[in-house]
């Protein structure tokens, strides 16, 4: 992997450390000490550096956030958006879990998440939403994909059971990126070296139900007009 995902890495761990303790997002560091760094990574090899993050088996906050906001910038560039909005998302994409951070860590380290707990862990997108926009330099849209990465296009997400239409662009892709990351880092697919396309393959049809059809299909590799 290289040098540049790991710089992201530790700073990212600084931003979450610096979030939990003063309850507010240090967003200087965020833009030069990862964002910057992903963003001279050589982008061709994005979808291998995230199966080597997700490999690599260090299944944290920060390391999912990461290959999240790489693979939400990956989508980004097959839907040709501007570098302006796929800088955007990359810092939306690595900051969509920011609110887990005021999670108390004990219901974070329950080895039996029963309802009752999942309940107040679907508050981190309601926390992580209060925080960046309260940030000076977060636009609305980014800020939005904090609150909305777990809704679903069929209105089965969370936290307001959003349908599609009422679902901003950026939530839809960011979101779809978090639960392919989340498939796979729980999943026992072998990543090995496929495509992305060839990993679209090799995921169910039930996968796919509850992100719009539009995105699945550029993230699929197939042309859309
Ligand atoms: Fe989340
Ligand atoms: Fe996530």
């Amino acid at each position: 992997m290289t040098m540049n995902v790991y710089e992201s890495i530790s700073a990212l761990e600084e931003v979450f450390r610096y979030a939990k303790l003063y309850r507010s997002v240090p967003l200087a560091i965020v833009n030069r000490k990862v964002v910057m760094p992903l963003l001279s990574h050589d982008v061709d090899r994005d979808w291998f550096t995230l199966l080597e993050l997700i490999e690599a088996k260090t299944l944290d906050w920060v390391h999912h956030s990461v290959a999240v906001g790489i693979l939400a910038s990956l989508i980004g560039k097959r839907m040709q958006l501007s570098s302006m909005d796929r800088q955007s998302l990359l810092t939306a994409g690595v900051l969509h879990d920011i609110g887990i951070v005021l999670i108390p860590s004990e219901i974070l380290h329950q080895p039996d998440f029963n309802a009752e707990y999942w309940e107040v862990y679907e508050n981190h997108t309601i926390f992580g939403y209060q925080l960046l926009k309260n940030t000076i330099g977060i636009s609305h849209h980014q800020a939005l994909v904090a609150l909305e990465h777990h809704e679903r296009v069929d209105g089965s997400g969370y936290p307001m059971k959003k349908s599609g239409e009422q679902m901003s662009l950026f939530s839809k892709i960011v979101g779809f990126a978090d639960a392919l990351c989340g498939y796979l880092e729980s999943s026992e697919v072998p990543c090995g070296r496929v495509s992305l396309e060839q990993m679209m393959t090799m995921l169910p049809d039930s996968f796919f139900r509850s992100f719009d059809p539009m995105l699945v299909s550029v993230v699929m590799g197939v042309e859309t007009s």
